[in-house]
Formats: structure tokens, C-alpha cells, sequence
């Protein structure tokens, strides 16, 4: 047994030295990434947990299984004064990763050629780890996640994912093919790649297997026939599985990283009419049984992709629940990745030319309609790019701006300003668009 996983090991050693992934060209900056930076901006995990705003200077991340390195430059770049760690099981996917980030001028980074398993051995502890699209591929997860945990802080987070079996069933069957004809007996190459191509390019269009997985566009695209038809060692789970894994290691799920892309009610017609026994049995279904339902009725996700943590979150009032008491104490960020330049002067612009606001360019929360804000209220927001402000002073500096109608100071006029700005905030910090603390 031990043999076997540790051949299974080599094998993936192999296939990675062979292929590093992701593969993206050295100079290619993930800046105006916008939806890439927010989720690996430790801002975001830490605001979903703790409802608080961290500063990301000093902190300490590890990239795990950090590939080509892509990832560790998102890390870097969406976490300014952070110093990055990536590890990597294959040595050339390391030498690629500690490259690129020498290449785009971030200094504070490490990167060493070592196995999940080993972590403990670099006698580090993490505020936050990233074990982005490697978990699936390790022969024990309980025992990589076990690791990660034991060089993680109390209140750190992981930010993870595993392959859904149901989501990512086709490519699952497309393996099975490929290992049946004997391609990932031992590391694939481009023989096997070429062999791949040729025989999913050989079936009729409407065969099932091609029809579910194949792109003809994609047909030249090897890092993609790699990382689907011939991943050595990947494997899928289902939601009660994930779970399962979390109890085993005592780790406590936080939230989906795409979490708006996994609500039931979007799966519904009406959800406001739903037939009576699902109107009185989902609100009362926990986390775990609603993310599953939605895996069986819409396996519309390859990954299941997820933060977590020690256990002990601290239960939160949502905001949408504040008292006028919350609301006098209220201090409000802008999330990192919208308080750039360029959102600003779009805002000034709109608000010159008196066009909505399109606050949902900066950050895309899918599935989404775009969201606009009537400009004269986006105004509320403007000093939130100097830097933090409390909930109060944005109403009153609102009204004083004299961009607010009302704009005399009459106590009426001011109670209007501060409910009008609390609505906007409330709305807009579903999203972490804006981020308030009290
Ligand atoms: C699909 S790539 C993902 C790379 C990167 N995290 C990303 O998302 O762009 C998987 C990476 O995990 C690495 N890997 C696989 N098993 C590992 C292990 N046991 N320990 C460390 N790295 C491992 C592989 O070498 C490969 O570079």
C-alpha cells in the first residue's frame, strides 16, 4: 500500500516536472484580475469568518502545491507587505514559481521543493494557506489536510478544494478510457496527449463522452488534455465526503469561494412559490445538506472550493439585522480591491456626468446582474478611498458635498442621509463590496 502511493507520488512528481501548470507566460501580470485578487485577497476569507478587516502586512501565506506559480503571484499581488511561501512537490514547477515572482519584483518569497505531507519540517506557522487545485491529487487527504493544520495559526485559513465526482463526471469517464488503454500507467507525454486528441477527434460529435467533454478548439491545447483526460492521481468526492474530511481533521467550513454561485433558491423557479414540503424542509437544512442538494441537482461545479478554519467562529448579527445602536458605531471599508484610482475617478465621472455607477466592474460576483448605483448616492461613498470611515461621517460629509438633493442640514435631512447611506451599505456588503465593522 505504502508502494503504491508512494509510485502514485512519483508518478505525479513526473507528470508535473514534465508539465508545470499553470501554463502561463512569465510576464503576464494577474493586475486587473479583478475576481482572481478578491478571492485570494486574505481580506475577503478573514471578513467572512470574523466579520473584521485585517491589515495584510506581515502576514504569512503558503502556497501550497504552488504549480508555475501563478497563484503565489496573485497571493503577492492581492495582499500587499505579506511575505509568500509556495512548496511544490515537482522542482521545475518551483524553479517556474520562484521565477516569476523574482521576475514581477516581489522579493519577500520563498519556494522549496517539498511535499505537502512535509510541511511541518519548515518550522513555519501560517496566517493563511492555498492549496488551490492539489488536494484531489494527493493519495490520503485527511493526511495533507492534517498537515496544512499543523502549520497553520489558531485563527488562520485554508482555502481549498477537491473535484466533485458528479460535477466533473464526464472527464472521470474520460479517464476511465484512457487508463483502460493503458495511457496513465506511468507519467503521459505527448505521445499520450497526441493519442487523446486523436481519438476524441475520431468519435462521432454526438457520442455522449465527446459531447460532455470535448472542445475541438481546445484540441492543440496540451496543458488542458493534461490537466483533464490524463491527470495522473485525480480523483472526486461528494459533499457529505468533503464534510467527512473536515470532521476527520476538526476543521470547520466557512464558506464556498464562489458561494454566490452555490444558493439552492437560484435552482427554483419561484422560489418565493415552492411546492410546501421544500417550503418547510430547506430552511431548516444545515449547510451540508443544502450544498449537496445543489451538487445533486445542478453538478454545475467541477470543484468544490472552500475556506476553513480551527473550529470556534464567532456567531455574527448579519447586518441587514443592526440596531440604530450597530449603526452609530459602524465603520466602513472599501474592499481592497475596489479603493484603486481608477474606480475613483470612474465614480467622480459618473457622478460629473450623472450616469449610475457600476460598482460590479471591479469585483464580479457571478451570476449577478450587473450592479449600478443611482450616481447621487454613490456619491455617499467617495471619501471611503481616502481611507475608513464611520457609517456616520459618510452621511455627513454626503450632505455637506451638497451632491445629496437635501441639501440643508436640518436634523430631518440628516436622518434621511444617514437611512439612505445604511441602505446602500447594507446592500452593498452582501458582496464585501464594502466591509463594516462595529
Ligand atoms: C494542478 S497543479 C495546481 C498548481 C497551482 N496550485 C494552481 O492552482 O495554479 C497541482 C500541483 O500540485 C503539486 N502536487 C501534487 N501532489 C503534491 C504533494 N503531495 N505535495 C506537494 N505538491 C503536490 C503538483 O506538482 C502540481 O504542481
Amino acid at each position: 500500500m505504502e508502494n503504491q502511493e508512494s509510485d502514485l507520488i512519483e508518478q505525479i512528481r513526473q507528470q508535473f516536472d514534465y508539465a508545470p501548470y499553470p501554463r502561463i507566460p512569465l510576464e503576464q501580470s494577474p493586475e486587473s484580475e479583478y475576481e482572481l485578487l478578491y478571492l485570494h485577497n486574505l481580506v475577503t476569507a478573514y471578513y467572512f469568518r470574523n466579520r473584521k478587516v485585517i491589515n495584510t502586512e506581515g502576514k504569512l501565506i503558503l502556497d501550497a502545491g504552488c504549480g508555475s506559480g501563478y497563484k503565489s503571484l496573485v497571493l503577492a499581488t492581492a495582499n500587499p507587505g505579506a511575505k509568500i511561501v509556495g512548496i511544490d512537490l515537482s522542482e521545475q514547477s518551483v524553479k517556474l514559481a520562484r521565477h516569476r515572482l523574482e521576475y514581477h519584483g516581489f522579493e519577500n518569497a520563498e519556494f522549496y521543493a517539498i511535499k505537502i505531507e512535509e510541511l511541518p519540517s519548515l518550522g513555519l506557522q501560517f496566517d493563511y494557506i492555498n492549496a488551490d487545485e492539489v488536494l484531489y491529487l494527493l493519495p490520503d487527504a485527511v493526511a495533507g489536510m492534517q498537515a496544512m493544520k499543523s502549520v497553520l495559526k489558531p485563527d488562520g485559513i485554508i482555502r481549498t478544494n477537491l473535484h466533485s465526482s458528479n460535477g466533473r463526471a464526464g472527464v472521470f469517464r474520460a479517464q476511465a478510457v484512457f487508463k483502460t488503454m493503458g495511457l496513465m500507467n506511468g507519467s503521459p507525454g505527448e505521445v499520450e496527449i497526441e493519442i487523446v486528441r486523436e481519438t476524441m477527434e475520431a468519435l462521432q460529435d454526438e457520442v455522449g463522452l465527446k459531447a460532455f467533454t470535448w472542445n475541438s478548439d481546445r484540441a492543440q491545447d496540451e496543458g488542458w488534455i493534461m490537466a483533464n483526460y490524463l491527470l495522473v492521481g485525480d480523483k472526486g468526492c461528494t459533499i457529505p465526503e468533503l464534510f467527512a474530511l473536515l470532521r476527520a481533521t476538526d476543521l470547520e467550513f466557512i464558506n464556498m469561494v464562489a458561494w454566490r454561485r452555490w444558493d439552492l433558491m437560484d435552482l427554483f423557479k419561484d422560489p418565493d412559490d415552492l411546492p410546501p414540503f421544500l417550503a418547510m424542509s430547506l430552511p431548516e437544512a444545515s449547510v451540508e445538506e443544502q450544498l449537496h442538494l445543489f451538487d445533486l441537482l445542478h453538478p454545475l461545479h467541477r470543484l468544490f472550493d472552500f475556506w476553513c478554519g480551527n473550529p470556534g467562529t464567532q456567531a455574527f448579527v448579519p447586518v441587514a439585522e443592526w440596531t440604530e445602536a450597530d449603526w452609530q458605531s459602524a465603520r466602513v471599508h472599501l474592499h481592497p480591491q475596489l479603493r484603486t484610482s481608477q474606480a475613483r475617478e470612474d465614480l467622480s465621472n459618473c457622478i460629473a456626468s450623472d450616469t449610475p455607477f457600476e460598482i460590479s466592474r471591479y469585483i464580479i460576483v457571478p451570476t449577478l446582474a450587473p450592479i449600478a448605483i443611482d450616481c447621487t448616492i454613490a456619491a455617499c461613498l467617495l471619501p471611503l478611498w481616502d481611507g475608513p470611515q464611520s457609517a456616520v461621517s459618510l452621511a455627513e460629509k454626503w450632505l455637506q458635498s451638497g451632491v445629496e438633493p437635501a441639501v440643508n442640514l436640518e436634523p430631518a435631512a440628516q436622518e434621511t442621509a444617514f437611512d439612505q447611506v445604511k441602505e446602500l451599505l447594507t446592500r452593498l456588503e452582501v458582496f464585501l463590496y464594502v466591509l463594516l465593522e462595529h
